[in-house]
Order: structure tokens, then C-alpha cells, then sequence
């Protein structure tokens, strides 16, 4: 084998995106397409000749095959994940891996059970600036941390919200903008920062008609004592990305993707303990941080799977990582929604049960909003 047969399940908008990246991923070779809606599957099939499908259980089953990108509405990306991993079948799931960690459990442990790769489109984590970032904290440089920082501020209009049935809503959707706009930006803040143990949120719906949230602000407790502050929204301009990290040795700040990385000389705790100067301060240096050159974005997370398949390169993203994330925004979506401190791994079954309860709230969109209804399921 020399290319990797990939059939892409879902191809609206990021779907179709995929058919054209897939073109230019010399390892990967796009056998087959699926929507439940036919029309948006025959113009791929019919302009690269391939076979298209409305159904993704005869998409796997076709034998055309050996990797499936799922790119439908985020609930559908466990029952997709798990039948095709059951086939056998390698998994690239859109993000974020699905609506509520249960689901992300099953992913994961159904990958493992059947020994196939697995890996999730967090593209950011291709990024040199990320992973040079990452590096840094692997490597011990910023010493054990104790304040981290993420703002995920964006926009996006009324339009966006009334493009498709599913979006922002509870049966469609699942979350606002934690689910959906801020999911890169978190996977990378848990990455290096690491997965709080407790969160205290506020979330609400500021400026859109819509059922979930707009934007969401939380205070995270550690393991090990540190705090944290994140901030994620769909009704600022321009955006914000920042992330900040701050260690006993050192702090990196990654602002709209440049990284600043200022080292102390001697340890924050260290310094305090033992400085005879009451005005004092720990002196710091900025650090010049080699940024590999590389390929980034969708094309960098479809290479390194056939990569992985054809030569076992290691994934950039490992599927069982993509829980990390979820767990934080389950967190605070449950907090900000009850009104109480949540407690991370989050209760399983009251995440379920929780968005159980929040899907009955959902009422179909009007016709004025309803420009294309992307799956009928959302809308009985
Ligand atoms: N990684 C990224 O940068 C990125 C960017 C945008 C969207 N996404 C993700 O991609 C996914 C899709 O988002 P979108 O904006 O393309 O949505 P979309 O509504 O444009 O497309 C979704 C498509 O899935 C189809 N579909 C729904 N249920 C299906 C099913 N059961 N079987 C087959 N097809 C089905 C719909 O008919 C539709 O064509 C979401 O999970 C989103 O978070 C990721």
C-alpha cells in the first residue's frame, strides 16, 4: 500500500474542505464520500469520479476504504467513529471528538479495543509555535506551574447561527461557542497547561439568537494548587487568542500565535524565600525560541495519518488526548449552566443526563432562519 483510501463521511462546509485538501496529500487517495443530504455529495462524486454514498454505514462497508474523516454535526461523530473503528477502519474525527466526555470515553476505548489509529482535526497541534511551547514545558523550562490563562475570543454573526438547523442549539449542537468556535484554542491550553481538577463558571448568550452560549468565562482550579482563568467568546472584535503560561522558572505567553518566552534566574519560591531586598524581583530574561518551519493546518493532521498508517509515524494528535478538552468544556458548560462548581473527570452521567434535559428545550429555527437544514434527525 502506498496511499491510504480515505472516505470522507459529512461534506458541508469543512467536509468539502477535506475533499479539496485531501488532493493534495500525496500519501491519501479519496475513494468515497457521504451526506445524508444527496446533493452535497454528488458534486464531489460526480467532478473526481468517485463513489458517493447518503448512508455512512455503506460507505465503511464498501470495501473502498481504510480511513474514514468524519465531518458531520459533533453528535454524530461517536456513533460514526465507533462503527467504523469496529470495521477496522482508521478514524479522523472532526473536532471536538464529541458533545459529552461519555461519548469520547467510548471513542477511545473502542480505538483501543480494536487496534486502530485514531486521531482528531486539532490542526493547532501541527503548529511549530504550539509545539515549540510544548517543548519548552516538557523540557522542565518553566518549572512547576501555578497560574494559567486563556482567552478564545472571536466573532461570528446571526448569519453564521442561521446558516444550518444544528447550529447553537442544545438537540443540534450541544454547547455554543465552548463546543464549537474555542475547542482548537482549549485542546492547545490543556496541552501545555494541563486538565484543572475543579471549575467555577459563568456562561450566557450575550448578543445572538440562539439556545447555547455565546460566551463563557471560568475560574480552574489544579491538581497541584495552580489557578487558572479562560475566557471564550463569539461576540468580540477583532478576536483575542492568547494563552498564558506561568511557572516557577519561567512564563510563555503565546499572543494571536507569537510566542514570548522570558526565563528567570532564579525560582520564583526560591527567590521569595531568600531575597534580603523588600523591593526585589525575580530578574528575567526573554528567551529567543527556535520555531520550526512546517506544514500546518488541515493538510499537516490528513498527511500525518496516512504517515502514521503507511510508515507509523506518530500521530500529531492521538484520539485519546481529545478528552482533555472535552472534559474542561463539559465542565464549564455544566457549571455556568447550574450555577455550581464542577468537579473534573466530570460526572459522566450527569453530563448525560444534563444534556438530555437541555436537548427537550430546543425549538426548531423559523423559516427566516432556516437556510439549509443539514441532517432531518435535528429537526423531529
Ligand atoms: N477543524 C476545523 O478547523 C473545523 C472547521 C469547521 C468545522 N469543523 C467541524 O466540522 C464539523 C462539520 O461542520 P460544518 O461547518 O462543515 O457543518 P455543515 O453543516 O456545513 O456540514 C455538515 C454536513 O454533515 C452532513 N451530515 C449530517 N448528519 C450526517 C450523517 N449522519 N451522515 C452523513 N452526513 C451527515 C450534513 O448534511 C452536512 O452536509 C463540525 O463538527 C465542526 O465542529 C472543524
Amino acid at each position: 500500500m502506498d496511499k491510504v483510501r480515505f472516505g470522507i463521511v459529512g461534506t458541508g462546509g469543512m467536509g468539502s474542505g477535506h475533499v479539496n485538501t485531501i488532493q493534495k496529500v500525496e500519501e491519501a487517495q479519496l475513494t468515497a464520500v457521504c451526506d445524508v443530504d444527496e446533493s452535497a455529495v454528488k458534486v464531489h462524486a460526480e467532478k473526481l469520479g468517485i463513489q458517493a454514498f447518503t448512508d455512512y454505514k455503506e460507505l465503511i462497508d464498501s470495501g473502498l476504504v481504510d480511513a474514514v474523516i468524519v465531518a458531520t454535526p459533533h453528535y454524530y461523530h461517536p456513533p460514526i467513529a465507533i462503527y467504523a473503528m469496529k470495521k477496522g477502519k482508521a478514524v479522523l474525527s472532526e473536532k471536538p471528538m464529541a458533545v459529552t466526555v461519555k461519548a469520547g470515553d467510548e471513542m477511545i476505548k473502542t480505538a483501543k479495543k480494536m487496534k486502530v489509529p485514531f486521531t482528531i482535526m486539532y490542526q493547532s497541534r501541527a503548529s511549530g509555535v504550539y509545539r515549540a511551547a510544548h517543548q519548552l514545558i516538557e523540557d522542565g523550562r518553566l518549572g512547576e506551574i501555578y497560574r494559567t490563562c486563556l482567552f478564545a475570543s472571536g466573532f461570528r454573526s446571526q448569519a453564521y447561527y442561521n446558516s444550518a438547523e444544528w447550529r447553537g442549539t442544545w438537540k443540534g449542537e450541544g454547547g455554543g461557542v465552548l463546543i464549537n468556535q474555542a475547542p482548537h484554542d482549549i485542546d492547545i491550553f490543556t496541552w501545555l497547561g494541563g486538565v484543572p481538577s475543579r471549575v467555577i463558571a459563568r456562561t450566557g448568550t450575550r448578543r445572538h439568537i440562539m439556545e447555547c452560549e455565546d460566551e463563557a468565562s471560568a475560574m480552574l482550579e489544579y491538581p497541584n494548587g495552580a489557578i487558572g482563568f479562560m475566557h471564550a467568546s463569539t461576540v468580540e472584535a477583532p478576536g483575542t487568542s492568547m494563552i498564558e503560561i506561568c511557572g516557577e522558572k519561567g512564563k510563555l505567553t503565546i499572543y494571536n500565535g507569537r510566542l514570548t518566552f522570558n526565563e528567570l534566574e532564579m525560582p520564583l519560591q526560591q527567590f521569595n524565600d531568600t531575597t534580603p531586598n523588600m523591593w526585589g524581583s525575580p530578574k528575567s530574561t526573554p528567551v529567543d525560541v527556535p520555531i520550526e518551519q512546517r506544514e500546518g493546518g488541515h493538510i499537516a493532521i490528513i498527511r500525518n495519518l496516512a504517515r502514521h498508517i503507511l510508515y507509523g509515524e506518530p500521530l500529531l494528535m492521538p484520539g485519546e488526548e481529545g478528552i482533555n478538552s472535552l472534559e474542561l468544556i463539559n465542565a464549564v458548560i455544566l457549571s455556568g449552566n447550574k450555577g455550581k462548581p464542577v468537579r473534573i473527570p466530570v460526572n459522566r452521567d450527569e453530563y448525560e443526563e444534563f444534556i438530555k434535559e437541555m436537548k427537550k428545550t430546543t425549538k426548531p429555527k423559523s423559516s427566516l432562519m432556516k437556510q439549509r437544514v443539514t441532517d432531518p434527525q435535528h429537526v423531529k
